[in-house]
C-alpha cells in the first residue's frame, strides 16, 4: 500500500465537498480517474456507501496499491482498479458507456500531466 501524504491531508476536505454535493442516499456511479494510491477512493466509499466507485490509474504500481487498499478495506461499493489513460478517447475507458455515470472524481492529476489528459478527461465527462 503506497501512501501520499498529500492525499491524507486532503482526503477528508474533498469528502466534506462530495457530502455537500453528492449525499444523495440514492445509488449512483462513480469514476475516478488518476486514483493514485487508493487513499482517496477507499476514504470516500467508506463514507460514501450509496456510491459505487471504479477507481482507474494510468500508472501500473499504482494499480497495485489501489488492489492493496481494497483488500485491506473489503468494500463492496468499490470495484476492481482499471488501467485508463485520460489522454485517450472514452472508448479506450475499460468498457465505460455512455451516460452511465452520475460522477467522476480527478484529484491533482491536470497539473502533472501533458495537456492531451486533460482534454482526454474533459472530452470523456461530455460522453459518459
Ligand atoms: C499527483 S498524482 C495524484 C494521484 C491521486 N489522484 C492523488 O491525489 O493522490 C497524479 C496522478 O496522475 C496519474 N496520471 C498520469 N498520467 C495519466 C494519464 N495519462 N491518465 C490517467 N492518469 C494519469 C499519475 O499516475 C498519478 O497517479
Amino acid at each position: 500500500m503506497l501512501s501520499a501524504a498529500a492525499a491524507e491531508r486532503n482526503k477528508e476536505p474533498i469528502l466534506a465537498v462530495l457530502r455537500e454535493n453528492v449525499n444523495t442516499g440514492r445509488p449512483l456511479q462513480a469514476l475516478e480517474i488518476s486514483s493514485g494510491t487508493g487513499q482517496h477512493v477507499t476514504h470516500f466509499a467508506q463514507a460514501l456507501r450509496n456510491i459505487t466507485w471504479q477507481p482507474s490509474e494510468y500508472d501500473r504500481q499504482s494499480l497495485f496499491s489501489i488492489e492493496a487498499y481494497r483488500a485491506r478495506y473489503q468494500l463492496n461499493n468499490v470495484m476492481p482498479a482499471m488501467h485508463l489513460d485520460a489522454s485517450l478517447p472514452y472508448q479506450y475507458w475499460g468498457g465505460i458507456q455512455p451516460e452511465s455515470l452520475d460522477l467522476v472524481v480527478n484529484i491533482n492529476m491536470i497539473h502533472i500531466s501533458p495537456i492531451a489528459c486533460t482534454e482526454g478527461l474533459f472530452k470523456g465527462l461530455e460522453q459518459c
